[in-house]
């Protein structure tokens, strides 16, 4: 396992896969190191690539409207994706793609240590919880593993295309609010 320092230079010479040589900008994480909640989604777009910041598209601005409104702040969590280099046209990453890559995710689960882990989309659904589960099926439900929360959802960027699904998002997310809590207050006593 590598320290900050070394995983942040080994991610940004990376090109293991054909996305390296493709991207503009490597897309790592976007905020606290130190954060209880990790959330995981699939890969970057055209703006995470541009910026070099995850979340940051239509999607990233749904999820933070999201999180402001569940009063969970910005230095209660940590994103990151399953690829860091855009696949082309935003395509779902090769299973290739996603193998590789996934070093580097556990480097920074494990550097984290997050006691809440959200899996945004099928994606991360897929490589951190189980490849043969259905997003529909298991979404909103609790998973402990390895000292891990780990709760699966839609990702953001389905709510855009289809409405009906955010408000079993918001249920999802209430869950989330609501453990992130009793964690928090746990420390606290
Ligand atoms: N979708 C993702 O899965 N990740 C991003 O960073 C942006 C959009």
């Amino acid at each position: 396992m590598y320290d900050w320092d070394e995983l942040i230079k080994e991610c940004s010479n990376c090109i293991k896969c054909n996305l390296g040589k493709l991207r503009t900008n490597i897309v790592i994480e976007r905020g606290n190191r130190k954060a209880p909640l990790m959330l995981i989604g699939e890969g970057p777009g055209e703006q995470e690539d541009l910026q070099g910041i995850p979340f940051v598209g239509p999607a990233g601005k749904l999820l933070d409207l999201l999180l402001k409104a569940l009063m969970i702040k910005e230095d209660q969590y940590y994103i990151a994706n399953i690829v860091k280099c855009r696949p082309p046209s935003n395509r779902v990453p090769t299973d290739d793609e996603a193998q590789v890559c996934m070093d580097y995710l556990r480097n920074q689960v494990f550097l984290i240590k997050p006691k809440i882990i959200v899996c945004l989309g099928a994606t991360a659904m897929k490589y951190i919880i189980d490849r043969n589960e259905k997003i529909t099926k298991i979404r909103g439900q609790w998973i402990e593993r390895k000292g891990y929360w780990i709760m699966p959802v839609f990702h953001p960027a389905a709510l855009l295309r289809d409405e009906s699904k955010k408000l079993l998002m918001w249920e999802d997310f209430k869950k989330v609010k609501q453990r992130l809590d009793d964690i928090c207050q746990s420390q606290m006593n």
